[in-house]
């Protein structure tokens, strides 16, 4: 997945993604759009007043960190994991903790909140 900010299939700002209501807190919720040959692909974690968001690409090898199981949190929803090879970030600021990128971080993907919904910022 391309991770500059030209990707064309990004979605503007502005753009909804969902209600706040359908991501739990916490919990996570995934997000693709596709453009010609383009893709991106993003998501966003909900925990407590936090709505973040990252592109959905792991700094480690460029993999979805999602993968099958369409989870993005640990069973304990206090991190984010890679199920490439179980890189672990923080939810605040998307820092590799533990697993095979340190000092990397996720690709941010600002979101905000508006009217409770969840937007590209
Ligand atoms: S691709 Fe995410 S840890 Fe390797």
């Amino acid at each position: 997945m391309r991770t500059d900010p030209d990707n064309p299939a990004r979605p503007a700002p502005g753009t909804v993604l969902c209600a706040l209501d359908e991501v739990p807190s916490p919990g996570s919720k995934g997000f693709r759009w596709r453009e010609g040959d383009a893709m991106f692909a993003g998501f966003v974690v909900r925990k407590d007043d936090l709505v973040v968001g990252y592109l959905d690409s792991c700094p480690h090898a460029g993999w979805p960190l999602a993968g099958f199981a369409g989870r993005y949190l640990t069973r304990e929803n206090d991190l984010i994991l890679c199920a490439g090879h179980a890189a672990l970030f923080k939810i605040e600021d998307g820092a590799c903790v533990a697993g095979p990128c340190p000092g990397d971080k996720l690709f941010a993907w600002p979101v905000a909140v508006r009217d409770g919904q969840i937007v590209v910022a």
